[in-house]
């Protein structure tokens, strides 16, 4: 099973990929959760501890990999790099682990020009690409926005992307605009997740404009997400009524 998970900022694409990590290990499966936000949270929300994400450096920010595996200085453009590099052992040496869930940050990559390939934009593509052919049980990708990291070529390979949004029109406009991006790159397994719902009437509302994505279930809006951050507790653990929903999700996705 291999989900990405998009929406517009802050519609609560980290949580939701928190808890569905946590709802799949605690099912028994092999969980790889993958933090594509240039400023990780992932691995806070998943309740990692402080001293095991110190240990944990996203792959952008290692300099001396990216010129072992690309034959090139970080940050340089316009220069000789390999554009397939080695990969395939990163997943494993990187990532941490915690109540069943791995865990692996990207990193961010300092845009240069439009359409710009980097030594480390290279080597990210190639581990997204790689992270999507392993035969992980579960890959959970928290994409912090849109598809851009998806090329065409992974596209099918991903069982399903959803796109959260909250029970608004503008979340629902990013929405649709992600869901024409996905299709444009040829991925078809969209869902819409909807998010903060605070009653029946959001959930309408969600329901009946969503962008042509059919709607694979609701997070219900709590306080006790706020509150999770505050007391450093993963929502998972804190919110019976959110935790549950994941499961609901989860057992949806199996079904698909
Ligand atoms: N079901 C919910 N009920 C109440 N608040 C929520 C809920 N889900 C998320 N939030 C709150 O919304 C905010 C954004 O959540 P989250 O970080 O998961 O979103 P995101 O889409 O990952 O954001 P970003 O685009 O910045 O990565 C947080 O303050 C979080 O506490
Ligand atoms: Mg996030």
């Amino acid at each position: 099973m291999k989900l990405a998970i998009a929406g517009k900022g802050g519609v609560g694409k980290t949580t939701l990929a928190a808890l569905l990590a946590q709802a799949y290990a605690d099912a028994g499966r092999d969980v790889l959760a993958v933090d594509a936000d240039p400023s990780p949270c992932l691995g806070q929300a998943l309740g990692f501890p402080a001293a095991l994400r110190a240990g944990l450096q996203p792959i952008a920010a290692m300099a001396d990999l990216i010129r072992e595996r690309t034959g090139a200085e970080p940050g340089t453009y316009g220069g000789f790099f390999t554009l397939n590099p080695r990969v395939d052992d990163l997943p494993d040496r990187f990532s941490i682990r915690h109540r069943g869930v791995r865990l692996l940050e990207m990193g961010g990559v300092e845009k240069g020009g439009s359409g710009c390939i980097c030594p480390e934009s290279a080597l990210l593509k190639t581990l997204f690409t790689h992270l999507l052919f392993r035969q992980d049980e579960v890959l959970i990708l928290d994409m912090y926005a849109g598809v851009e990291h998806l090329g065409r070529a992974t596209a099918d390979f991903v069982d399903a992307m959803l796109v959260v949004s909250e029970p608004t029109r503008r979340s629902l406009a990013t929405a649709g605009q992600i869901a024409r991006l996905a299709r444009d790159i040829g991925l078809t397994r969209l869902w819409l997740v909807g998010n903060k719902v605070r009653d029946e009437g959001e959930a309408a509302f969600l329901q009946a404009e969503s962008p042509g994505l059919p709607v694979l279930g609701f997070l219900p809006a709590s306080e006790g997400v706020q509150e999770a951050d505050r007391l450093g507790v993963p929502v998972y653990d804190h919110v019976p009524a959110l935790r549950q929903a994941a499961q609901v999700l989860m057992e949806r996705l199996e079904r698909l």
